[in-house]
């Protein structure tokens, strides 16, 4: 790793960390601006651009190619907060809850949303469910622990719902949709994610729901957008219909990978410059 004086990934402004209540102050305002992050030198690229950062479950299938996020734990979890949290000095941290570590009993999520914050310094922690978690929720945000509740695609559900296909897109899906999403949000959730939605049910629980709606492929009516920061980026070869890549990060990749192959190959790399001289030689 280079450690070019100017360029260092922790930058050293001193903290001034968004709060779940500013982000729910933001529903109808300025659209509310979230990527996920899972190491310190990507949360610092990204912290000055976003509202929030979340370090999601995704985590499992982007950095250890799981494929599904349900093998993810908490220590896991703990461990990519705090590397997150090292690299944002504005951007609201929050914290997955992987699958398993909440669902139990209200005390048990508790317990482990405890331990998650306490032990990583994130604001808040997010988990996956509508009028089944309410009580949850109410439990956690009564005693101090924010909540950014997800519904309409849960991907910690992909069992029970049969895969990843898009929901709502048949009126008669809609209702139990937006009744998730107004409970989760009474219950005290600062703000909802809504995954996988139409567009005309992503406007509607948006225009119905009190606290910011962040969309994933929920269409342009939502209250604010996240997206998996490597997907937009262009990393992996797959691209779901909601993403747009905004670089081909993992073309650019092979190039460079393949440069340094050729020089390292050819004897090209290192060069003069890259080369340490005995003390008092010229250069
Ligand atoms: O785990 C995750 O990255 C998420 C977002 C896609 C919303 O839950």
């Amino acid at each position: 790793m280079s450690t070019t004086p100017k360029d260092t990934a922790i930058d050293a402004r001193p903290k001034r960390q968004q709060t779940a209540k500013n982000i729910r102050a933001m529903k109808g305002s300025t659209p509310i601006v979230c990527l996920t992050a899972y190491i310190t030198p990507m949360a610092a690229r990204l912290d000055k651009h976003c509202d929030l950062l979340l370090v999601g479950d995704s985590v499992g299938m982007v950095l250890y190619g799981m494929d599904s996020t349900l093998g993810v734990d908490v220590d896991t979890m703990i461990r990519h907060g705090r590397a997150v949290c090292r690299g944002a000095k504005q951007a609201l941290v929050v914290i997955d809850m992987p699958f398993g570590s909440y669902e139990e009993t209200k005390e048990q999520a508790f317990r482990n949303a405890a331990r998650m914050l306490s032990e990583t310094g994130a604001g808040a922690v997010k988990l996956e469910g509508g009028i089944e978690m309410a009580e949850t929720v109410r439990f956690l945000a009564h005693r101090g622990i924010p909540v950014l509740g997800h519904v309409g695609l849960m991907p910690q559900s992909v069992h029970a719902h049969g895969g990843y296909g898009a929901r709502g897109r048949s009126v008669d899906e809609w209702q139990p949709i937006i009744e998730d999403a107004k409970a989760i949000a009474e219950a005290g959730a600062f703000a909802v994610v809504l995954e996988g939605v139409a567009e005309p049910l992503a406007r509607k629980v948006t225009e119905e729901v009190d606290v910011p709606i962040i969309g994933i492929g929920a269409s342009n009516a939502c209250d604010g957008q996240i997206l998996v920061t490597e997907d937009m980026l262009g990393l992996f070869a797959i691209n779901p219909k909601f993403v747009k890549r905004y670089m081909e990060l993992g073309a650019a990749i092979e190039e460079a990978i393949g440069a340094y192959a050729g020089e390292v190959r050819c004897r090209a790399f290192p060069a003069e410059e890259h080369t340490y001289k005995m003390r008092g030689a010229n250069s």
